[in-house]
């Protein structure tokens, strides 16, 4: 029987960090010497290019490297995602994979998705199903068109399951829990051990608050972005903010004007972020990835976005999703501070599956495809 044959695109920071934990499901299951492989090749599109946005991924996690880097770069939507597709349909059309892989909902996504669907190449979508509901996000309009393209939808949680349901899209759609509990139950343990960033930054744990601010909606919108930062401001306690690239281009030297108690530092790898996630007492974000990371550490988090996908979160007390408006933002850090800057003790623990996501993403792209193979309906017909 023949392998079958994988191109996973990444181009974004969160990508190459579930890509990891499905990259290391894969080599397992191959390493079990199965009778068909599952025999992957990554191309990156090369959407975040600083070292510190891609390469130190890589190499931290042990990501096997790109097969391919398309090198597209910064742009603006239609320019980066066009560019995208024109690389990424020569690459196809010359491997015609089995499947193509996609993650979450960047742009380097709904490139991949579209780039295969017409090809009639099914699509496998890692984080199917989540909605913010605000179409106004251009991360909503990639995955709701990447979901609609896709035969595959791994799900992370019942509540995307559900959104998908509402758009009748309920063929091929699995609740498989979240890649990211995976990568982060592995390498927790391995953070604590080899990150030296506590004492790099003279950090003691519960001392100071975490945060990240990427979101167009927020980086795009000076009063937003004002907003926030007069509330960190207001926050007695220092506050380490790793700056995302765009954050940076949008404050440029404004950021000679941001308070005292906020200490910018690069974007960090990924092992010393989860130190500074399990160092904080709070944690604010308008990070998708970083919501979640919070719980899983025990801190409450703070959300600068008007709504979140993650609504378990919020439902478990674990989450205050409070925009961008400075009282909103000050109040929900005094009512944590006041719990102790502790979860509830009751919060539900498994909100994102059993830690074992990759290892039934890998098995369900072996199964569905010999599903349809058995068939005989031919690829793109699942
Ligand atoms: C992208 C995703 C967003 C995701 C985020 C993860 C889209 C539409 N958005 O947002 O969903 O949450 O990645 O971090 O796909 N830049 C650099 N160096 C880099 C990368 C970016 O300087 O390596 C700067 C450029 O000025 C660029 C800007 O950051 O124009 C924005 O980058 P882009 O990839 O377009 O979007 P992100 O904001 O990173
Ligand atoms: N992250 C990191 N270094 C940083 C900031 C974030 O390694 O300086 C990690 C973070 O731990 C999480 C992921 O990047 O795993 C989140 O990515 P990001 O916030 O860029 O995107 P989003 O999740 O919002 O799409």
């Amino acid at each position: 029987m023949q392998d079958i044959s994988i191109i996973t695109v990444v181009g974004a920071r969160p990508q190459f960090i579930k890509a990891a934990a499905v990259s290391r499901a894969v080599a397992a299951f191959n390493r079990t010497d199965p009778p068909v492989r599952l025999n992957e090749c990554i191309v990156h599109t090369g959407q975040h290019y600083d070292q510190n946005m891609s390469k130190v991924f890589f190499d931290q996690l042990s990501i096997p490297r790109p097969d391919v880097n398309l090198q597209v770069g910064s742009g603006p939507h239609g320019r980066q995602t066009g560019a995208m597709l024109e690389k990424l349909e020569e690459i196809l059309l010359a491997a015609r994979p089995d499947w193509v892989l996609v993650y979450g909902d960047t742009n380097s996504t709904l490139a991949g998705a579209l780039a295969a669907a017409k090809l009639h190449i099914p699509v496998a979508h890692v984080e199917a199903g989540l909605r913010s509901y605000n179409r106004r996000m251009p991360e909503e309009i990639n995955r709701i068109v990447a979901d609609h393209l896709s035969t595959l939808l791994l799900c992370p949680t019942p509540t995307a399951v559900d959104n998908l349901t509402k758009e009748d899209i309920t063929k091929g759609v699995h609740n498989v829990g979240d890649v990211m509990y995976d990568s982060v139950l592995f390498n927790a343990d391995l953070a604590r051990k080899s990150s030296s960033i506590m004492q790099t930054l003279k950090l003691k744990p519960q001392s100071y608050y975490l945060a990240t601010i990427h979101r167009a909606e927020n980086t795009d919108n000076p009063a937003r972005l004002a907003g926030i930062l007069q509330a960190f401001r207001q926050i007695d306690a220092p506050i380490i903010l790793p700056m995302h690239p765009r954050t940076q281009k949008t404050l440029g030297s404004a950021e000679k004007g941001i308070a005292q108690n906020v200490r910018i530092i690069e974007p960090v790898a990924y092992l010393d972020m989860l130190t500074l996630e399990a160092g904080a007492r709070i944690i604010l974000t308008d990070s998708g990835g970083v919501q979640k990371e919070a719980y899983w550490f025990g801190k409450p988090c703070i959300t600068l976005r008007d709504e979140t996908e993650w609504v378990e979160l919020v439902h478990a007390g674990c989450n205050r999703v409070v925009g961008a408006e400075t009282r909103a933002i000050v109040s929900a850090v005094n009512e944590f501070e006041s719990a102790g800057a502790a979860l509830p003790a009751d919060r539900p623990t498994d909100l994102y599956g059993d830690g074992h996501s990759a290892e039934k993403i890998a098995a369900r792209l072996k199964s569905e495809y010999e599903a349809v193979t058995a068939s005989g309906k031919g690829p793109g017909s699942i």
